[in-house]
């Protein structure tokens, strides 16, 4: 069993990264609808792989400013080697802290990653966020969606929790966030969507 970091960077070794973006494309267009506040926002991707969304979400019209954060320094050389515009850094997530809080964070597939996702949620609302500022936080690996109980063992991880709904609510209501909500986007047989938890810091 390999931790998540060695897992991805191996994954931005062989080129398997590049299948994130078309699998989560869909669900996190579905986040980035959920932010209204368009206008001159600025923004984290927690979790950035090789980094795909901080490209899209800078060539928005009200982006000034799209960070990415990553655990892996493969990720990080590949995201960096696409574009030289944004910026990218390799950090533990729980250790990174901004140098300006921001508007809006987005994560898609990685909370799961930490063994106390509580602990990551409640670090980036209290230093990443401003007040009024927005965690959008997407996965597709849940309790409830029993279609993904074998993952773990398929990519030989040691950390991948298995969370059931309200325990995430749960984290989400544990900190400052108010108006906390969930949805489960693109649902079919036997697939219960991608779960999406939303959370506006107080
Ligand atoms: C399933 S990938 C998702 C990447 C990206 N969000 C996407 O949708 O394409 C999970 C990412 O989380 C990163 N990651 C896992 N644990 C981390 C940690 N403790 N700190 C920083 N990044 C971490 C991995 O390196 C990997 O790039």
């Amino acid at each position: 069993m390999k931790s998540p970091i060695e897992v991805f960077s191996n994954w931005a070794i062989s080129g398997k990264d590049d299948g994130m973006e078309k699998n989560h494309f869909k669900s996190v267009m579905k986040m980035i609808d959920l932010y209204p506040n368009k206008n001159n926002f600025t923004c984290i991707d927690a979790g950035c792989g090789n980094g795909w969304l901080v490209r899209y979400i800078s060539k928005m019209k009200g982006c000034k400013n799209v960070i990415g954060i990553d655990g892996s320094i493969e990720m990080i050389k590949k995201a960096k080697s696409l574009d030289n515009k944004n910026n990218y850094y390799c950090y533990d997530l729980l250790s990174w802290l901004p140098t300006q809080k921001v508007d809006v964070v987005f994560s898609m597939e990685v909370f799961y990653y930490f063994k106390n996702p509580n602990i990551i949620i409640k670090h980036i609302c209290n230093n990443w966020l401003k007040k009024g500022g927005k965690l959008i936080m997407g996965i597709d690996h849940y309790f409830e969606n029993e279609e993904c109980h074998f993952w773990k063992d398929k990519i030989e991880v040691e950390i991948m929790e298995l969370i059931k709904i309200n325990e995430w609510l749960d984290y989400f209501k544990e900190c400052k966030f108010k108006n906390v909500k969930k949805y489960q986007f693109f649902p079919k047989k036997n697939w219960k969507g991608t779960l999406v938890i939303e959370g506006t810091k107080v």
